[in-house]
């Protein structure tokens, strides 16, 4: 939630710091701002909507200065608007300063600041933090840089945050905790990003910043000390992120791009992990734990929204394939209802963006309690894969579309090799079955292929129910979670109130609501629930329901039954999800597009959520 820029160098900071604040938009889009300093005079522009507003509404303005700072919002304390956009100043207005999470002190730390004579201009916890600072530093003595510190000290909650002193044109002061932090370094010049994207055209070099670190950055000298006052030795690690991962390649969409990418995002997951004709799978993030693997009693897998249904797939791919109990967790449930965990339980947490803050407090608790905790992780050097104990990189690139498509699948293949791989290891699979099924998987990515070229079809079946007000979504066994998947995707997109059911839960309740207006998507391929998958179509089409059906590929059963079939490749029920979810991809995209939304960017979301 909310995307943090800061520039310090030799160029002008103002078209660094915009472009980045448009990389970082995915992270929150209710109002954006940045503040400059320009001989001495602090700047600062801000308006509520989105990135491209701010550019219009400064366009004619003094946009001079090389150092500067950014803010793409997502509103938590206080309503979407200029005032409560970033940046927020100090009482003189000397202070600037930006924030990503939450003070959860603010009241307090308010009503004293209030006491003493400070007033504020917005509803926002981070203003409070920035007259904290200058609280501390006009009364005690200290530089800014001690200020700054002190204050952190008082604070409780999540911060990424950036400080700018218009007295001193030469320092922008960073801290984090709980919320992600980069350190691009250049030759003279610095950069700070949420993620490495709006940095990675002007340095591979970049630190990721700590918690409870803070740097002070000059534009020829970087200082990283801990919150307790020890300087720490910072590490550069080089970016593999390149430029064109982040561009629209020709596409309308980032959603339509991450959808396309997905035979090339399944094969860059699977690279040097599987050797079929060995009948092998290889997991260098796991190997330290291969003793573990054989003798684990059970697996929790936390996780949340889509990152939550693949891990409900690798329950089914895990408990059929590895032979362990699993269960899959709510993170934001699992982390206050005091689980039993024990040292034997192995936790797999799954996130694309590696920062959820559900996601991160399930892992930190069930830590404490000694289990083993495994990360499944798209985004390198984020702060879930620095605190599992191992984990396996997805290695899907960077997914811009607020919806999750090719990370999911990409979620979906890992939990697939981890069901394999723990398989292997504890010898509940036969190195025949294995090297079939490997060697199916390898073709995955070419099924894929073939599954995205009934697009044209889904565009057709999409201008059909694209005014529906309701939707179900019904799969049976692993077919289930794709269900979820698909409904997810068509009500955060395209705001069509839409629910995953298991098809056989239908007649329990959700079948009151069919009717002709109804459109219900199918899970309805050749795996061993399709009898009774057919015999729950017909319980929709005998109440004059809308039908859809997901088919394999020559299916002429199901053809007969329902309105519109979509045809996906034939394939092994383990491999299933991975084919099943495309056309429910695209169905939702060309559904929102028709509709006029924002397919990018939907109302009231942010693709990282690390706020609870
Ligand atoms: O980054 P994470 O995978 O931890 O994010 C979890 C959810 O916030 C995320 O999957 C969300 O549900 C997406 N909008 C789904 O498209």
């Amino acid at each position: 939630m909310c995307g943090i820029v800061g520039y310090i160098g030799f160029r002008e900071a103002w078209p660094i710091v915009l472009k980045g604040l448009k990389r970082l938009e995915y992270r929150g889009y209710d109002s954006a701002g940045i503040a400059l300093i320009d001989d001495q005079n602090l700047n600062i522009y801000k308006k509520a909507g989105k990135v491209k507003e701010l550019e219009d509404f400064a366009a004619e303005k003094n946009l001079s200065g090389s150092i500067g700072m950014g803010h793409t919002r997502w509103a938590t304390h206080g309503a979407p608007s200029d005032r409560n956009s970033h940046p927020h100043t100090s009482q003189d207005g000397q202070l600037s300063i930006i924030h990503n999470g939450i003070i959860e002190n603010y009241a307090t730390l308010k009503e004293e600041l209030i006491s003493r004579g400070h007033s504020f201009n917005s509803d926002t916890d981070t203003e409070v933090l920035i007259h904290l600072i200058e609280d501390i530093y006009k009364n005690n003595e200290v530089d800014l840089s001690e200020a700054v510190r002190l204050a952190l000290k008082e604070v409780t909650g999540a911060y990424a945050i950036v400080v700018m002193d218009e007295k001193n044109p030469n320092q922008l002061i960073a801290a984090r905790k709980g919320s992600p932090m980069v350190i691009g370094v250049g030759q003279g010049e610095y950069f700070i990003a949420s993620d490495a994207t709006p940095i990675v055209e002007y340095t591979k070099n970049v630190i990721y910043l700590n918690d409870n670190e803070i740097a002070f950055l000059k534009r020829d000298e970087l200082e990283i000390k801990h919150l307790d006052n020890v300087v720490q030795t910072p590490y550069i690690q080089e970016l593999e992120l390149k430029l064109e991962m982040l561009e629209k390649g020709g596409y309308e969409h980032f959603m339509l791009k991450e959808i396309y990418e997905q035979p090339r995002s399944i094969r860059d997951c699977m690279r040097g992990r599987i050797y079929p004709e060995e009948g092998k799978v290889q997991l260098g993030g796991l190997k330290e734990f291969t003793d573990k693997l054989k003798n684990i009693d059970r697996i929790i897998i936390v996780a949340c929204g889509t990152s939550w249904h693949a891990g409900l797939v690798g329950e089914y791919l895990i408990e059929e394939y590895a032979r362990i109990p699993v269960e899959v967790e709510y993170a934001s449930e699992f982390r206050y209802r005091n689980p039993i965990i024990t040292e034997k339980d192995v936790v797999i947490a799954i996130s694309q963006s590696g920062e959820t803050a559900d996601t991160m407090a399930a892992i930190e608790m069930a830590k404490e309690k000694g289990a083993t905790i495994f990360g499944i992780c798209n985004v390198v050097g984020a702060s879930i894969p620095r605190i599992t104990h191992a984990g396996v990189y997805t290695h899907a690139g960077p997914e811009i579309g607020v919806a999750s498509t090719k990370a999911f699948t990409a979620q979906v293949t890992v939990l697939t090799l981890m069901a394999f791989y723990m398989a292997q290891q504890k010898g509940t699979i036969t190195n025949s079955k294995l090297t079939e099924l490997l060697t199916e998987l390898d073709c995955i990515p070419d099924k894929i292929h073939a599954a995205l070229q009934s697009n044209d079809i889904i565009k057709e079946v999409s201008a059909k129910i694209k005014d529906a007000s309701n939707c179900l979504f019904l799969g049976r066994g692993s077919g289930f979670p794709v269900a979820l998947e698909g409904a997810l995707k068509l009500k955060e997109i395209s705001y069509i109130h839409a629910e995953g059911y298991p098809a056989a839960e239908m007649k329990h309740g959700p079948i009151a609501l069919i009717d002709e207006e109804m459109p219900v998507v199918f899970i309805a391929t050749k795996n061993s629930s399709y009898e009774k998958v057919i015999s729950n179509i017909q319980e929709v089409k005998a109440r004059k329901g809308q039908v859809i059906a997901i088919v394999t590929e020559g299916d002429v059963e199901v053809k007969k039954m329902v309105d519109y079939c979509i045809e996906i490749p034939d394939a092994s029920e383990a491999f299933l999800p991975l084919l099943a979810t495309i056309p429910l991809q695209l169905l939702s995209y060309h559904i929102a597009v028709m509709r006029g939304c924002n397919v990018d960017q939907p109302r009231n979301l942010a693709k990282s959520v690390t706020v609870e």
